[in-house]
């Protein structure tokens, strides 16, 4: 008997132990929320997203089975323990009162408790180990998708959506689908479990079994009152989280920022209100959370209390064996603690159908990459660029380039110029594809740029960014980014061309030095440089660089220039730029103005004409 207590003790343990393991997803689920998938109230089961989620587990449906296997052993083992221990008193205990110990049947129940014992380990093992491989590789499969899908769509998409909407569907759904599936598909075993115990209870005594239930219709009334009443405060600890952490996150970007304006102690005064206001809610909501145990508590107590008194009378009676009114009780703890568990998962549930929902709407978003051409230009290419009738606006219908007629000689330069707003990264955008006219078209070589093939296409145009972009990889990965075949020779005859070779041989480990996020730890000239050698060692036929001395200090200008020079050689060349020195040799020089080419020609002639060139001229770069 004292084997079976210490059982008991066990299994009684485990419970708690589980109870705690949902707590503590409770707790994770509050971090890291934005509030835009807080504020959304979903559905606790959406078949939609349900079934596309199976999809994705149908690969691995393998590890599927042997977590269904795993849960109905564990099931079954729970559900038959409390039995044993009836068979133990009904089967031994009792008759030994009255006739002495039968040691076969106390061999008998020993074995099969333990044999349950072993059969409810490993089952419950192979259900969590199960569960684990298949969400993990579902949830790795759906990154992989967004990431996927993410890549292919349009520059146009990006300028609609908020990266930190994208972030958060990338990141907090994901999340959140993973904390669903690891517990909701438990949740599911809870349910079946609580089915089987009652229907156990009902096969054993009808009436007992009704005397059992008889507080569950007011546990299930105050979860539903509980729910009604805990939604909103729980929303209010998330949306608060999530303002916490946007506020953390700002402030830890803009740390440059805060430290030279001095603003530290204002930014703490900030950052406290919010912190305070989320701690309010939190210890809101964690009251609120206490509440349920003693409820679920007390109201355990009072149905054991009537199982022994109506089980006790019927005992008395003969009309129930002792055995059984023992299982009932034990029953009783199974029941009402999966319910508690259940209704504080609802909002898990909910949540995770709205994150799946939002999830897959981010996925079915048609990839706007349009047009996909099929042709291969001239190889090699001539460089030879001709605008017929561009047009273009963006997504808000405001017209910002108007009927743009150029033609770009192979081997010339072109500048563009005009003030702020003008359209000229535009064009050069759309020279590059990020964007396609929505009137005209642009040639290369003959060919309308549309229909050429977009890996023939960027072999052949390079742009350098105004602000260049770097990798958090090493200095020789970001230059070979898009020509991964190179060798060590080709780079560093591209970089001694450029006169970046000696800053990068000072750097810590030279070619494999890895450089931080966006390159933040070199200059902006260094990262400049290192953008034109990616640009340069495409070898492209057509280069556009955007504004690309505009952050250089005066110091790495020489470099810059000398490096520009050279790049510019025997290319096609799209220059903006605002330094004189840059644009005075090109062939031609295209002013725009509201989107319109208002006059074009060499540095002399335009200067002649004494019109809106030079009125730029001697606006913008007087101090030259
Ligand atoms: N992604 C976008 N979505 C909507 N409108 C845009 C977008 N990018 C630019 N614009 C608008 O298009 C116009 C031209 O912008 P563009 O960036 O081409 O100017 P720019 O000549 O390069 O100016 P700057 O010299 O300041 O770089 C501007 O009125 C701008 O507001
Ligand atoms: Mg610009």
């Amino acid at each position: 008997m004292r084997v079976l207590e210490n059982i008991e003790i066990c299994i009684y343990c485990k419970q708690i132990l589980e109870v705690k393991i949902c707590w503590r997803f409770k707790l994770t689920s509050y971090i890291g929320q934005s509030e835009l998938d807080e504020l959304v109230q979903g559905k606790i089961y959406d078949h939609i997203v349900v079934r596309r989620l199976i999809n994705y587990a149908l690969p691995y449906y393998k590890w599927g089975i042997w977590a269904v296997i795993g849960m109905i052993g564990h099931i079954f083992s729970m559900s038959l323990q409390p039995l044993i221990i009836a068979w133990a008193i009904d089967g031994f205990i009792v008759p030994s009162v009255n006739f002495g110990p039968n040691w076969m049947t106390f061999n008998l129940v020993c074995a099969s408790f333990f044999g349950i014992i072993i059969l409810n380990m490993l089952s419950n093992y192979l259900q969590y180990y199960s569960l684990a491989r298949l969400s993990v590789r579902v949830l790795a499969d759906i990154r992989k998708s967004m990431f996927d899908h993410l890549q292919r769509q349009s520059t146009a998409f990006f300028d609609r959506t908020i990266v930190g909407r994208i972030m958060s569907r990338v990141q907090n759904d994901v999340n959140q689908l993973e904390e669903f599936m690891d517990i909701g598909i438990i949740t599911v075993g809870d349910i079946a479990m609580l089915g089987c115990i009652i229907a156990i209870m009902f096969f054993m005594n009808p009436f007992l079994a009704l005397v059992t239930l008889s507080t569950f219709p007011i546990l299930i009334g105050i979860m539903i009152y509980w729910q009604m009443k805990s939604k909103p405060i729980f929303v209010k600890v998330r949306t608060a989280i999530s303002s916490v952490n946007a506020s953390l996150q700002e402030n830890i970007s803009g740390v440059r920022v805060t430290q030279s304006m001095n603003r530290q102690d204002k930014n703490l005064y900030l950052f406290d209100e919010l912190n305070a206001a989320h701690r309010d809610a939190a210890i809101h909501a964690a009251k609120l959370s206490a509440i349920l145990l003693p409820v679920v508590d007390v109201l355990t107590i009072v149905s054991m209390g009537l199982v022994i008194i109506v089980g006790g009378l019927m005992v008395f009676e003969g009309t129930l064996e002792l055995g059984f009114l023992v299982a009932f009780l034990l029953y009783i703890q199974r029941l009402f603690e999966p319910v508690r568990v259940i209704s504080m998962q609802y909002t898990v549930f909910q949540r995770a159908m709205a994150s799946g929902g939002r999830i897959f709407e981010l996925l079915d978003i048609h990839a706007e990459m349009k047009n996909e051409g099929k042709l291969q230009g001239l190889v090699p290419s001539k460089g030879h660029i001709q605008i017929e009738h561009v047009g273009f606006h963006y997504d808000n219908g405001k017209t910002v380039l108007e009927d743009i007629n150029v033609d770009i000689p192979p081997s010339t330069s072109i500048a563009l110029v005009g003030l702020t707003g003008a359209g000229k990264t535009t064009l050069a955008s759309l020279l590059s594809r990020l964007y396609d006219p929505t009137s005209g078209k642009i040639i290369l070589d003959g060919y309308d740029i549309t229909n050429l093939e977009r890996s023939f296409l960027s072999n052949q145009i390079s742009m350098v960014l105004q602000e260049p972009f770097l990798y958090s990889m090493t200095v020789r990965e970001n230059i070979c980014y898009n020509r991964q075949e190179i060798t060590h020779e080709e780079i560093e005859k591209v970089t001694r061309h450029l006169g970046a070779h000696e800053f990068i041989m000072n750097l810590e480990n030279g070619y494999d030095t890895v450089l931080q996020e966006r390159g933040r730890n070199l200059s902006m000239g260094e990262r400049q440089l290192i953008s034109f050698c990616r640009a340069m060692v495409m070898n492209p036929r057509v280069l556009i660089l955007d504004e690309a001395t505009a952050n250089i200090d005066s110091q790495s200008e020489k470099l810059i220039q000398d490096a520009m020079r050279i790049m510019l050689k025997n290319r096609t060349s799209i220059i903006i730029a605002h330094r004189i020195s840059t644009i005075v040799n090109s062939d031609n020089i295209i002013v725009l103005e509201s989107g319109r080419i208002v006059e074009m020609g060499n540095h002399e002639y335009l200067f002649k004409r004494n019109g809106r060139y030079r009125e730029l001229y001697e606006l913008n770069f007087q101090d030259e």
